[in-house]
């Protein structure tokens, strides 16, 4: 684990100087996902994504009920864990929700107090501060349950030189694909129930001291037959973002009620992975068989001139190589951006990712909201689940 910091990618910092950091965070340490079949889902992230092999648990190296494979690509870490036997209660986890995260874990300088000071504003715990060791030092790690069964596990590292956490050992393999130009996680969404938002922003003040510097009502999020609502939560330093959505009223079900319906519960939606040149980043995930949302219709880049203004001076892509891949364009005043999101990554309709490169915007692609979730309709519809 890379202990360098990368000073606030965001500028944000001015934004939050009111908000009270008694939870100062690092950045994000890994996120897991419990998993039918961890073998099988490594080789999808690592073929389709470029993940690289970095650690592993399992019956090789004592873990009896359960096998973790760790990957890497830049700063990001995913855990792929499932469960060795019929007992083990991850297998509860994998039966309700399918496939999905079960950990975001946030890389700290201290592991006791995060969970003392997160606790005792409300936090349900979900593990006791608790010292793992080997030959390589020291790892303290805590937990406290957020929405859903989801949990925010805090990692405190700074006395530890191994691969990973104590227990892993080093996964050395023969298949190492390229990287794909992925480079850390910007966000991380979370999908809550009706009338839930505003109960999980109040938390992420309360309990974890952060505040909400965006909010999308249904009136800015909603298309012909679905709308949704969404508040941008973000840590002190601006490094963690989580926005949450909740359904709206619409004519039809709402992706975020399609979401609700096959997880069984609030969960994570969709991690966005930021990459520093999107056009080459796709290309390269399309031919590895990564599956994306359909195109926007032609009118959508036909009006990108008119919709960035000022900005296509500086915009160094070309319109017609981002419609080619169906890449989406967004600007705010500080820049652009682009985004582009893949399918569902497992059979149910739940968990995706957004692949973004920022150029300057610090938004979340609200110009974009209309045509993306009509793309996701169009898909739904197919599906029966509109
Ligand atoms: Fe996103």
């Amino acid at each position: 684990m890379s202990k360098e910091v990368k000073s606030v990618e965001y500028g944000l910092e001015k934004i939050f100087e009111g908000a009270e950091d008694f939870l100062p965070l690092l950045g994000t340490d890994y996120v897991e996902f419990y998993v039918g079949n961890a073998k099988q889902s490594a080789h999808f992230y690592k073929t389709a994504f470029g993940f690289q092999s970095y650690a592993y648990k399992g019956l090789e190296t004592g873990s009896r009920d359960s096998v973790s494979y760790v990957l890497k690509q830049d700063k990001i870490t995913l855990v792929l864990t499932t469960p060795l036997n019929s007992k083990s209660p991850i297998n509860d986890h994998i039966v309700k929700h399918g496939d999905g995260v079960k950990v975001i874990a946030l890389w700290v300088e201290d592991a006791r107090s995060a969970f003392e000071e997160t606790t005792k504003r409300g936090a349900k715990p979900y593990m006791e501060p608790t010292v793992e060791k080997d030959e390589n030092g020291e790892v303290v790690r805590s937990g406290i349950y957020t929405y859903g069964e989801t949990v925010h596990m805090f990692v405190e590292r700074k006395n530890y030189n191994g691969t990973f956490l104590p227990g892993f050992r080093e996964w050395k393999s023969d298949y190492n694909p390229t990287p794909t130009g992925l480079k850390y996680i910007d966000h991380m969404v979370g999908n809550v129930g009706w009338n839930q938002m505003n109960v999980w922003v109040k938390w992420y003040e309360d309990v974890m001291g952060f505040v909400n510097f965006l909010s999308f009502d249904d009136k800015q999020i909603h298309t012909e037959y679905s709308a949704l609502m969404s508040k941008v939560m973000s840590n002190g330093n601006g490094r963690i973002k989580f926005p949450i959505n909740e359904p709206a009223e619409g004519a039809k079900r709402s992706q975020i009620e399609e979401y609700l319906d096959f997880y069984e519960d609030a969960g994570v939606q969709h991690l966005a992975l930021t990459t520093d040149d999107i056009i080459k980043t796709v290309s390269q995930l399309k031919e590895r068989g990564v599956e994306f949302l359909p195109p926007p219709p032609q009118a959508y880049y036909d009006a990108i001139p008119e919709r960035l203004g000022d900005h296509m001076k500086m915009m160094k892509e070309d319109i017609n190589e981002l419609r080619k891949l169906s890449i989406m364009i967004d600007a705010d005043e500080d820049g652009y951006l682009l985004q582009i999101f893949t399918k569902p990554l497992e059979d149910r309709p739940t968990l995706f990712f957004e692949i973004i490169q920022r150029m300057g915007a610090k938004g979340f692609g609200a110009g974009n909201f209309k045509a993306l979730f009509e793309s996701i309709e169009r898909e739904q519809a197919q599906r029966g689940t509109l």
